[in-house]
Parts: C-alpha cells; structure tokens; sequence
C-alpha cells in the first residue's frame, strides 16, 4: 500500500472511531419539546399530567399527540403536528394564570404544578366543558 492510501484508511478509521464514541455518549434522551411544563419535569411527573388530561377531557393520548411517521405503532409525543397540543398550550398558560392570579399557594410552588384549579374543574371528562 502506497504512503497516502494509508494514511487515508487511518483518517477514515479515526473519523469512525470517534463518531462511535460521540455515539455511545450522546445523551439518551433527546431534548424535549417542552414550552409550558419545566424541562427539568421528571417523567413519572410528565406522566401523571398526562393521565390527568385524558381524563379530564375524556379522552386517550392520541386526542393532542400524533403517530411516528416512520414507526406508526409508536407514538411521537414530541411532535407539535397536532393542532389540539397547542391548544391545549393554551390552556395549560391559562390554568396556571388562574391559579397564580385568583388563588393562594405557598412562594416556593412550581407554578406549572399548581391545582386548585385543574383542567378537570371546567372539563368534566369532556372536551368542550358541559354547560351545567
Ligand atoms: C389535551 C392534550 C393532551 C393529551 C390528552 C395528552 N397530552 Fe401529552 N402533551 C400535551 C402538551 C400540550 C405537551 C407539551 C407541554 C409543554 O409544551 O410544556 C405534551 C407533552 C407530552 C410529552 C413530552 C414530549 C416531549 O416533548 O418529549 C409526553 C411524553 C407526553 N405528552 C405523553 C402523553 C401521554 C402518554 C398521554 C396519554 C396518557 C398524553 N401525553 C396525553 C398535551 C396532551
Ligand atoms: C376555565 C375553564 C377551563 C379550564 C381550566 C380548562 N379549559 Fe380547556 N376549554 C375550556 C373551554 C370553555 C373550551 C371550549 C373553547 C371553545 O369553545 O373553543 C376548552 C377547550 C379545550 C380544548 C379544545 C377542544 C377541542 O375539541 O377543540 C382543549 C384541547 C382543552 N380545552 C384542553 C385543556 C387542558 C389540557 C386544560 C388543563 C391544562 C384545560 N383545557 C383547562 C375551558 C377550560
């Protein structure tokens, strides 16, 4: 082998080398697509809110989130493709707004986790809340 093609093989070699290590230590969760809920949120949190939401308004997950397009037996709940999450975006300010503005709660409280008023208080297991 000639002196160049090795050191190409070398180079081409240490590129793989080092793409497998940033592999092996890129962070295994991927960045949320969090814009109301803290991102520091724990996922038995995130979880439990969730659950609240589907039974607040009566419905399943699929209501705001959205199959993977590649996988669709798995669901991409970071996808915002659902025009129904940003609503519920909304709402979500507007719950926390109410909360902060009409209701007492200790200094330290995470605003995001506060439940006086929750989704369920004018929902009532429906997605238009019922009238009386
Ligand atoms: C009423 C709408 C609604 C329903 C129903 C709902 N979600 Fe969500 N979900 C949202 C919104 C809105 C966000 C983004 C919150 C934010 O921006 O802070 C979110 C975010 C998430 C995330 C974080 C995604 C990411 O960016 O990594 C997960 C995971 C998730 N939901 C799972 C679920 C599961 C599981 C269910 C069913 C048990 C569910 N959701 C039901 C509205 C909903
Ligand atoms: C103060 C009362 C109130 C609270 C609290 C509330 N909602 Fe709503 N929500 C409504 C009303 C009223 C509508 C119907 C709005 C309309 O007619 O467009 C609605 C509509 C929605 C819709 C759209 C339904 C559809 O089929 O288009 C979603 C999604 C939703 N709310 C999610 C939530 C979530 C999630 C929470 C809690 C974070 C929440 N709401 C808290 C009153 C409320």
């Amino acid at each position: 082998m000639r002196y160049k093609n090795k050191i190409l093989v070398l180079l081409v070699l240490t590129a793989f080398v080092i793409s497998g290590v940033a592999a092996v230590k890129a962070p295994q969760q991927k960045e949320r697509n969090l814009k109301v809920l803290p991102k520091d949120i724990s996922d038995e949190k995130l979880d439990s809110i969730m659950q609240t939401y589907n039974k607040a308004l009566g419905v399943k997950c699929e209501f705001c989130h959205v199959k993977k397009k590649v996988y669709p037996g798995d669901m991409d709940y970071a996808s915002d493709a659902e025009p129904k999450k940003e609503k519920a975006r909304e709402m979500m300010r507007m719950t926390i707004d109410i909360n902060q503005k009409y209701f007492p709660y200790q200094p330290g409280e995470r605003p995001e986790y506060l439940n006086t008023i929750t989704c369920k208080t004018c929902h009532r297991g429906e997605t238009f809340p019922p009238e009386d």
